[in-house]
This record gives structure tokens, C-alpha cells and sequence, in this order.
């Protein structure tokens, strides 16, 4: 079994680099099967949720090269299946990015319906919902979603009953060649929605309002393949922002816009972290105490879900009591019963996680319940006394390239590590 080791205590601050962000990457690979030909993405970053899409696209008859370690060419001419079968979507859910572009060029998919996941069931009603608007039916045969268009795709008007960010992308993608205008209303504003739409819009489709809450796609004949850079990773580059604002010295985090970490960045502000912002960089540090204030989870501009989990590690730590509420996904405190172990004070209630801040945390064996909440326990044994042990990190892996080495970089002790399963009990 995979372990990561920390020895908490020690001086961890310098400059780090965030890659391209997971959740544009998977949609952008998804993307270039709407463009047959070479398409070239750069600043993919290499972690285990985008070698899944790769199996996925080459599943589908996609060949992938890899130019360098972030640089992918895939060639998406002789795509010629629209199957993405149970044991890929169960390894990743955004497998089911691939329902969208697969309706607009083939006029039918299949994709294993998903399962629940841990922070939640993450259904994909409002993906549904709104294809069948633009003329898909479906139906659910032995877990598989078949989709077809028995009349062509035609745009149309949906409204989202609530900002979904799986279900715009899916949209936007499956409307690119729809017959007339798509409207989609009540759409997600996240960075990578619009690094979606950019991409789309470089291979010629006409997407307009892009990161506001309608976007309207004008339907076009043909796409042709390109090269596009991933947007920078706002979720990593937070990570590591949390992680300067809980050790206190100054760490300096390059890649990214800062405007894409706004409400985050306001927040860890007025809770004593100092934060100086450049176009592509911010540095991060801390003088006096923590402060405690009041988080709630929405859909981009408000507070990242993605965010969630290392703002309580910074809150566990703070002097005073606040609330915390996660409004997006039913099931993403797991975390919290992690950090209790090591000596945090949190209560549980509902979809609100109370906050009681504690003088220090100490070294425990923790499980990863998922990607961020891993990220979180991780920065906690920073600054524990003694050692952490965290084991079930491959969710840590999904989303993070080279989390432990950029972690050394900055001085911290910490190392992966192999030890002897656990006895079945
Ligand atoms: C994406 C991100 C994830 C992030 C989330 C919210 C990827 C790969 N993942 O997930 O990291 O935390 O956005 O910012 O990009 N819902 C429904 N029905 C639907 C669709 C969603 O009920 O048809 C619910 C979900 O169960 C969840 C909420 O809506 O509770 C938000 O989901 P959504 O915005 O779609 O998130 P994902 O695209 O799955």
C-alpha cells in the first residue's frame, strides 16, 4: 500500500509552479473529438484523471502521442466507435464528457451511465434534460446510456435548473453543429467553461457569453483541429496558496490568474493571510494569527467546492468559531472526520460543517476520502506535531501532478512510501 509520510514542524516556503487545470484538460481532450485530424494540447498536466480520458479517446479509435510530458497530439480521424463502456466512467466520471462531442459527430452515443461517487450521487438529470431538448433520445439499456438523434440535433433554449458544470460543457459541445441556435441559460461560469468555449471557438464554432450565465452557440457545418494551451490550474494553485497561509512563511505560486481564485483569495485576505497578486503569480504569507470566517460553497464567482477542504484545514487552526457550508455536492465532509482525528474540533450538521478552532493538530494514520480532502490532510501534517501517515492516496493522484516532490521543493519532509497492507480484520 501506498502511503504519503509527513513530518510535521518543519520550514516550508520558496516558489512553485501549478500545471494546466484537470477539470479543462479532460473536457478539452473530450473536445478534439469534434475536430477530426491532429489536434495539439499543451500544459495537460500529468495525473491520473487525464491518462483515464486517454484510454477513453483511444477506446474510441483516437490515436495520442505524447510530445513531451505536457504536450498532448491527438488525432481524433479515424474516431469510429461511440461506446464508453462501465469500467472507464467508473474509474472517472467525466469519462461522460465524451455524451456531447460523440452526439454532434456520430448522432449517437453510448456511455455507462455513472454510479455515485464519494462526495456524492452526481447525477446527470440536467445533462439529460437538456439533450433532450436538442432532440436526443435516450434510453438506459443494462446501465448504458444509448443516445440517438432520429431527427438531427436542433438548437434550442434550456435552462439549467441549477449551474452545472458537466451539463453546460456537455451541452455547448453537443450543439457546435446543431441545426439554428442553442441558448443555454443558467450556465456554469467556471474558468474552464470558458477555456472550453475558447478552444471550440479556435476550431471555428460560434460560441458567444462564455463565463456569464447564458451562452449561445450558433450551429456550424465543420470544426477543424488545432493547438490550445490549457488555462492554468486555480484549484492546485489555491492548494498551495492555503498551504503558505497555514505555515506562514511566504510561498510565491506561478501559472495561473489570479482572478480565477477571486472570492478565495478575498476570503483567505480577511482571514490575516497577506496575498500579493501578479498577472500570472500570487505570494502568499502570514504574520499574525489566523482569523475564522464563515465559508459557503457556490457555483463560480462564489466560493469553489474544489476549495473546500483546505480552507477548513486553515479554519481548524483559526482562533474563534465559524460555519462552513457546502451547497454544491451532499456528501463533502469526509474530510472533516480525518482532520478530527488529528486533534480538530468540527461538528457536523447537515450541509454545515461548525468550525471550532484549536492552538495545534497532531500526527495521525489518516485515510484520503477523495481528491481535495487528501490535498487537505496532506497541508495539515505540515504543521502537525509528530507524523502523519495518509494512505488511499490515489485519489491524491487523480488531480495532482508530483504533489509530494513540489511539496519537497519547498522544504517540507515529506515522502511517499510503500508499507504492508492491513491485516483483513
Ligand atoms: C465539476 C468538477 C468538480 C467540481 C464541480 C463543481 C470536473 C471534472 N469536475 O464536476 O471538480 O467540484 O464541477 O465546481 O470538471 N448535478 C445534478 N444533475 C446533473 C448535474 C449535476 O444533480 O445533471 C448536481 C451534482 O450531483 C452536484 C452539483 O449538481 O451536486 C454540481 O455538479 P456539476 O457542477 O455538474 O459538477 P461536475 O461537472 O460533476
Amino acid at each position: 500500500m501506498d502511503v504519503i509520510r509527513i513530518e510535521g514542524g518543519h520550514r516550508v516556503e520558496g516558489v512553485v509552479k501549478v500545471e494546466g487545470a484537470k477539470n479543462s484538460a479532460l473536457k478539452l481532450m473530450a473536445a478534439t473529438i469534434l475536430a477530426p485530424g491532429v489536434n495539439t494540447l499543451t500544459n495537460v498536466p500529468n495525473i491520473a484523471d487525464v491518462h483515464v480520458m486517454g484510454k477513453v479517446l483511444k477506446r474510441l479509435g483516437a490515436s495520442i502521442e505524447v510530445l513531451d510530458e505536457h504536450t498532448l497530439q491527438i488525432d481524433t480521424s479515424a474516431v469510429d466507435s461511440w461506446v464508453t463502456p462501465y469500467q472507464l466512467v467508473a474509474q472517472m466520471r467525466a469519462s461522460t464528457a465524451v455524451l456531447g462531442p460523440l452526439l454532434a459527430r456520430f448522432g449517437c452515443a453510448t456511455v455507462a451511465m455513472p454510479g455515485g461517487c464519494n462526495i456524492g450521487a452526481r447525477k446527470i438529470d440536467m445533462h439529460i434534460l437538456g439533450l433532450q431538448a436538442l432532440g436526443v433520445e435516450f434510453d438506459l439499456d443494462h446501465g448504458d446510456i444509448n443516445a440517438t438523434t432520429p431527427h438531427g440535433l436542433v438548437g434550442a433554449t434550456v435552462t439549467l435548473d441549477f449551474a452545472s458544470v458537466g451539463a453546460t460543457e456537455n451541452l455547448m459541445m453537443a450543439s457546435v453543429h446543431a441545426d439554428g441556435v442553442t441558448v443555454i441559460d443558467n450556465a456554469a461560469r467556471e474558468p474552464e467553461i470558458v477555456d472550453l468555449a475558447n478552444l471550440l471557438n479556435e476550431m471555428g464554432a460560434r460560441i458567444r457569453g462564455a463565463g456569464s450565465p447564458v451562452i449561445e452557440i450558433e450551429g456550424v457545418s465543420e470544426l477543424r483541429p488545432v493547438t490550445h494551451e490549457v488555462v492554468g490550474d486555480r484549484i492546485e494553485a489555491g492548494t498551495f496558496i492555503a498551504t503558505a497561509g497555514l505555515v506562514g512563511h511566504p510561498v510565491e505560486v506561478r501559472g495561473f490568474d489570479p482572478a480565477h481564485l477571486g472570492l478565495v483569495l478575498r476570503k483567505y485576505e480577511q482571514m490575516g493571510i497577506r496575498i500579493e497578486r501578479s498577472a500570472r503569480s500570487v505570494r502568499a504569507w502570514r504574520e499574525g494569527s489566523l482569523a475564522t470566517v464563515d465559508i459557503q460553497t457556490l457555483p463560480f464567482p462564489g466560493f469553489p467546492t474544489d476549495m473546500q477542504a483546505q480552507t477548513m484545514c486553515l479554519l481548524a487552526l483559526g482562533s474563534g468559531s465559524c460555519v462552513v457550508t457546502e451547497n454544491v455536492f451532499e456528501n463533502r465532509f469526509m474530510f472533516a472526520s480525518e482532520l478530527q482525528r488529528m486533534g480538530a474540533d468540527i461538528r457536523i450538521e447537515g450541509h454545515h460543517a461548525i468550525v471550532h478552532g484549536v492552538s495545534g493538530l497532531s500526527g495521525a494514520e489518516v485515510r484520503s476520502p477523495d481528491l481535495r480532502g487528501g490535498a487537505a490532510l496532506v497541508m495539515a501534517g505540515l504543521v502537525a506535531d509528530g507524523v502523519t501517515v495518509i494512505s488511499d492516496i490515489h485519489h491524491i493522484d487523480r488531480g495532482y501532478e508530483c504533489f509530494v516532490e513540489k511539496l519537497q521543493t519547498l522544504g517540507a519532509h515529506v515522502e511517499r512510501a510503500t508499507v504492508p497492507d492491513a491485516p483483513e480484520a
